[in-house]
């Protein structure tokens, strides 16, 4: 991250979230945000907007609300905007994501039905299980890429926005690595993109479109699409906050709460074994081996990070890891999540721990599409651009520069967010020496 505080501008004016894929985590997002707005739900899960931070030192100390700490966009001032292969708008495809009760989203139909899908940029060769019948055509991905900006700023216009994120909620592309002449330099991507290189992913054309339009962006998946050395060159360049991947729901999320712990009291673990059962689309993209790899390598990451085996050869040197999804249509988007955990305390004496997780994956990821829109937002606004390293706290796998180690522990990312939040702000970082108490 680059931190450059020249004063943060206030959020006036409306806030646009442009969301490649409408599926299910992106309908159950608009959705949260429309029924709050009315006053029908609460927006639980979301840190900026049920979140607090103590402020202020010993007796003078007071816990504030973060959304007024910090001068974040209002939920009123929030319009949405995205793309998707299919045509359906997002009440139709809230319905069919069956995430929301129908009854809960009747009350907000009108605003769902309004909100129709561009047409999208898809490549079958990168989401093997989807067909896309609603798609842009053009003579190169530079042409796609343009198309793209067009659909944004005739947006910015239609709905008079002062400003835009972007969120990608779309389908989990294949295992891809960054590749020399292509990927390096912005200057060999954007050659690629006129020649329709094979090895740039449509979600990689979104975030250029973003970035070079110096719109924040947010990859909520774990394919590669803006960890590119030539997409930190531009997001650098024209000065846009940008962050990723994978949103940290779910198995993971109970990973990096449950791992801190038992490596803070120097428990051994050899073995961890995690499988689900998932019914929604996103678990049938998954079915397919080559976007499985992405999202496989993404929640491997974590563990080998917060244990740091090669420190603690003693207690985790050789654990097994092992991550498992299956495609069980009858569940929907009810995940169920086991995790095995086979662990050793004193004179080397096993133990066992064993988690059944029966969640939601949408209703745990919407309120991190929310608070991601808005921290970068805020970013934006506070001349902070390039990777949030700050926003590690919502990645499964965070991106991070190649001399830097990624931060998993949600304990330390939640500090790191907080304490950043209070240097936006000039005020002291809490450290917990002395009588300084919880943040
Ligand atoms: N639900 C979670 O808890 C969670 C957690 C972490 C990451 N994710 C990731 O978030 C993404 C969305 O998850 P979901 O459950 O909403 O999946 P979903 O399948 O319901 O929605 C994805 C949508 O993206 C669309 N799409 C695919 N390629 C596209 C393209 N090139 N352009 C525009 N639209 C495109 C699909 O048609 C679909 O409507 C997935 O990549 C998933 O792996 C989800």
């Amino acid at each position: 991250m680059t931190l450059k505080k020249d004063g943060i501008d206030k959020p006036e004016g409306k806030l646009g979230i442009l969301i490649p894929g409408l599926g299910a985590v992106s309908t159950t997002f608009i959705s949260g945000v429309l029924l709050i707005r009315k006053g029908l739900s609460l927006p639980i899960g979301s840190l900026t907007q049920m979140g607090k931070i103590k402020v202020g030192k010993g007796d003078k100390a007071k816990y504030v609300n973060i959304k007024d700490f910090v001068p974040l966009a209002s939920l009123e001032d929030i319009e949405f905007g995205g793309w998707d292969i299919f045509e359906d708008n997002v009440y139709e495809a809230a319905s069919k994501a069956r995430v929301i009760k129908k009854e809960d989203i009747e009350p907000i139909k009108a605003e769902l039905s309004a909100i129709k899908p561009w047409k999208a940029v898809f490549n079958k060769e990168y989401v093997k299980k989807l067909d896309g019948v609603w798609v842009k055509k053009a003579p190169s991905y530079w042409d796609l890429a343009q198309m793209v900006k067009d659909d944004i700023l005739k947006f910015k216009e239609e709905k008079k926005l002062s400003r835009m994120v972007m969120v990608w909620c779309g389908s989990t592309e294949i295992f891809q690595q960054v590749i020399p002449g292509v990927h390096d330099t912005l200057e060999n991507f954007e050659k690629a993109l006129k020649e329709s290189h094979p090895k740039i992913a449509p979600s990689m054309i979104y975030a250029y479109a973003a970035l070079s339009l110096g719109i924040p962006y947010a990859n909520g998946a774990p394919n590669l699409c803006n960890d590119i050395p030539a997409l930190w060159e531009l997001a650098d360049k024209n000065k846009a906050p940008m962050g990723g991947k994978d949103f940290k729901t779910g198995q993971t999320l109970m990973k990096t709460i449950l791992s801190p712990g038992l490596k803070a009291r120097m428990l051994g673990v050899s073995g961890w074994y995690s499988t689900n059962i998932l019914g929604n689309r996103d678990g049938e993209v998954l079915d397919d081996p080559e976007s499985f790899k992405t999202k496989e390598v993404s929640k491997l990451s974590v563990l080998d990070r917060i244990f740091q085996p090669e420190i603690y050869p003693d207690l985790y040197k050789d654990y097994y890891h092992k991550v498992t999804i299956n495609y069980y249509p009858p569940r929907g988007d009810n995940k169920e999540g086991w995790d095995n955990i086979d662990i050793f305390g004193w004179l080397g004496y096993p133990m066992q721990i064993k988690i059944d997780f029966l969640c939601r994956d949408s209703i745990l990821a919407a309120p991190i599409v929310l608070d991601l829109a808005l921290f970068m937002d805020l970013s934006k606004r506070a001349s902070l651009y390039g990777n949030q390293e700050w926003l590690s706290f919502y990645w499964k796998s965070p991106m991070h520069e190649p001399d830097r180690d990624p931060i998993h522990d949600l304990f330390v990312q939640l500090m790191k967010l907080k304490n950043t939040l209070r240097w936006l702000m000039d005020e002291p970082p809490v450290t917990f020496l002395g009588s300084e108490s919880y943040d």
